[in-house]
């Protein structure tokens, strides 16, 4: 395995393969590794030639009330971690190299990039889908893994790699989830011992909307899903939704698949899960 931090290296790297044939896959990530990024990592190496896995935590998709300069590191367990992994290269650029002072191009998912998490976190997808897009230009990847954990990131990406013309194809993974069922996440490790135990209680949640999906409206689902968030207790709620699987259009009564998301925050720690619904009978 080897690292490699300097961008125009990996693209040259990067390039040498594609020339010789190799099939790429990319695995981009924000590092604080975990179970999540390391399924990608399986279905990454299983299906290419050659894997690059990015660790950067991107500054232009934090807020600036957010947790970008207490965003985890802990480096020397990621490479560990990708080592394990089978990972050939992994690509851990600084902040500067990426975004110097001189940058100036940003690239927007219209529409998309404004719903759900998009409302509350004010050019958080531009950052996302910028950076992403660089990752691609660097790494001629032929594939690029990314979790449905993070829903509408993904649609955001799937978006913009066929509005541009990319060749990489996306590749969706499902979410990892711990015993208890919640959402494997690098912002976990900010909960308390306490707070965990209470954030197992989304996904219960999330699994009796879904069950409630079959026989009662969007009204109730979202009214009964609030009042079992608060019961947690969860400290704010920012939002639960109920939009169509392709597009994340606002779902009606009718629609066969949805997705059913919601943000909300156990202590100070802002955490996100969805499940998909599906009308029985209907696919
Ligand atoms: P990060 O949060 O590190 O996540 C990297 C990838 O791992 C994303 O595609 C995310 O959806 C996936 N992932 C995280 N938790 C997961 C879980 N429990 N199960 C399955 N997949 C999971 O998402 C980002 O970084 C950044 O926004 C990035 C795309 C790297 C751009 O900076």
């Amino acid at each position: 395995m080897k690292v490699i931090k300097n961008p125009l290296e990996m693209q040259k790297t990067a390039f040498k393969h594609f020339k010789n044939g190799d099939e790429i896959g990319l695995i981009p990530t924000m590092g604080a590794l975990h179970y999540g990024h390391v399924s990608l990592f399986k279905k990454a190496v299983k299906g290419n030639d050659i894997t690059i896995a990015s660790i950067f935590v991107n500054p232009t998709q934090f807020g600036p009330n957010e947790d970008y300069l207490k965003y985890p590191k802990p480096i020397q367990k990621d490479l560990e971690i990708c080592r394990k992994s089978c990972i050939d290269y992994v690509f851990m650029p600084l902040a500067n190299s990426m975004f110097p002072m001189s940058h100036k191009t940003y690239v927007e998912v219209k529409t998309l990039q404004d719903t759900l998490c998009g409302s509350f976190r004010k050019n958080h997808f531009r950052g996302v889908a910028t950076v992403v897009l660089k990752l691609f230009n660097i790494s001629c990847a032929d594939r690029a893994y990314f979790g449905i954990k993070d829903f509408q990131q993904l649609r955001i990406i799937e978006r913009m790699t066929k509005d541009l013309n990319f060749k990489t194809k996306i590749i969706s993974c499902p979410i990892v989830r711990e015993s208890s069922g919640l959402a494997i996440s690098s912002r976990n490790s900010y909960l308390n011992d306490t707070e965990r135990k209470l954030s197992a209680n989304i996904y219960k949640i999330l699994k009796v909307a879904a069950q409630d999906f079959k026989n009662k409206d969007f009204k109730s689902i979202k009214k009964n899903t609030f009042d079992r968030l608060k019961e947690i207790p969860v400290s704010k709620v920012d939002y639960i939704e109920i939009l169509n699987f392709d597009d994340l259009s606002p779902a009606d009564e009718n629609a066969k698949k949805v997705i059913f998301a919601v943000a909300l925050w156990i202590g100070g720690t802002r955490l996100i899960d969805n499940i998909f619904m599906i009308k029985p009978g209907r696919s």
